[in-house]
């Protein structure tokens, strides 16, 4: 147990101790362990530090211009925003295999970030918001015989870039890193996110990935969180309904552990006005669990599915029916690819 301003300073010293004058590269996806890195990293050298962040295309709405505001103007972070949309969207092109997209994504990450890291010359060291349980989980890696699904994160970067690693988060589990970064004066809001996969939007867009199909999605995702967020729940229902982060829940976004809308290629007929449409199917996901490894399907109201579908359904247009997941994991897993 320890006291956060000390762990700040006592970290804030090994960093600069361990760096010097050197410069530090690294890659900021919006997620709370890069960007409490980044944060940590920012306090102790400043200038010393640049940040990479890759726009695959795949992120959630306004998410660009949110991780640009906050680090770029409200901390002064030195941000390099890669928009890298089309060359993400023309590898993905006509590819509909989960497992393939997964990688085409994560390589074409390692490939921009590589370009854009080749560029500052200065660079020696490359930091990551590795943690502890990625620590343990890589560790255990090749025991296990399989693996479900391949996880992307920016492995294997530093061979290539000759880079020494800086992982200030490597002792911390999730709520330490959490409350550091409150302490370093992140948003609450921000720090306090739903876990996103690193692949994006590009495993819940089912089959093949299209920029029309991930604009639709986005706003749709945009609605249901919203509506999550300004919907209070009752303490009875809190209590009934178990554990979303373990905080005190003030709201359905706090009660679920994940949520999000997933784009269905597929069109249905309904009406609208006097007219016909045919239109993409959006599902809304909402699940609560502790280690993600198993899951429950998220209770919510009537009142605030309906909500959500009417709104995605007069405001995306393009969606013309919503439909809500009511499967567990096992058997079925928390994303839909
Ligand atoms: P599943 O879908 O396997 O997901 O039940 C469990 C948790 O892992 C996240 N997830 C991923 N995260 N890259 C990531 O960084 C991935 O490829 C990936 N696939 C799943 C998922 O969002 C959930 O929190």
């Amino acid at each position: 147990e320890w006291n956060m301003p000390d762990y700040i300073s006592e970290a804030v010293e090994k960093i600069r101790a361990q760096v010097g004058n050197d410069h530090v590269i690294l890659g900021l996806s919006g997620g709370v362990d890069s960007s409490v890195a980044a944060a940590l990293i920012h306090r102790a050298i400043g200038d010393q530090l640049t940040c990479v962040f890759v726009d695959h295309g795949l992120l959630r709405l306004d998410e660009g211009k949110m991780v640009m505001d906050m680090f770029g103007k409200n901390l002064g972070v030195k941000v390099i925003h890669v928009d890298a949309t089309a060359q993400f969207m023309g590898k993905l092109a006509g590819v509909t295999d989960p497992e393939a997209k997964r990688k085409i994504i994560g390589a074409e990450f390692v490939e921009v970030f590589q370009t854009e890291a080749g560029k500052l010359k200065d660079a020696k060291w490359l930091a990551q918001g590795t943690i502890y349980p990625d620590v343990i989980e890589s560790a255990g890696k090749g025991k296990k015989g399989h693996t479900i699904k391949s996880h992307h994160n920016v492995g294997g970067l530093p061979e290539t870039l000759n880079l020494k690693l800086l992982e200030p988060l490597r002792e911390l589990f999730k709520d330490e890193v959490r409350k550091l970064g409150v302490a370093l004066g992140l948003p609450h809001e921000m720090v306090y996110r739903h876990p996103f996969p690193g692949p994006g939007l590009g495993v819940r867009i089912l089959g093949e990935v299209k920029k029309e199909y991930a604009d639709l999605l986005r706003r749709a995702d945009a609605i249901f969180i919203e509506e999550l967020r300004n919907t209070p729940i009752p303490l009875a229902t809190e209590l009934a309904a178990g554990e979303g982060h373990g905080a005190f829940h003030k709201n359905w976004y706090d009660a679920t552990s994940q949520a999000f809308a997933v784009f269905l290629p597929v069109k249905s007929v309904g009406v609208m006005g006097d007219g016909r449409t045919y239109e993409y199917v959006v599902a809304l996901r909402a699940v609560q669990t502790l280690d993600f490894m198993t899951a429950h399907w998220a209770h919510l109201p009537h009142e605030l599915l309906g909500k959500v579908s009417n709104r995605i359904i007069n405001e995306v247009r393009g969606i013309n029916r919503v439909v809500y997941d009511i499967s567990g994991k096992p058997p079925a897993t928390i994303e839909w690819e």
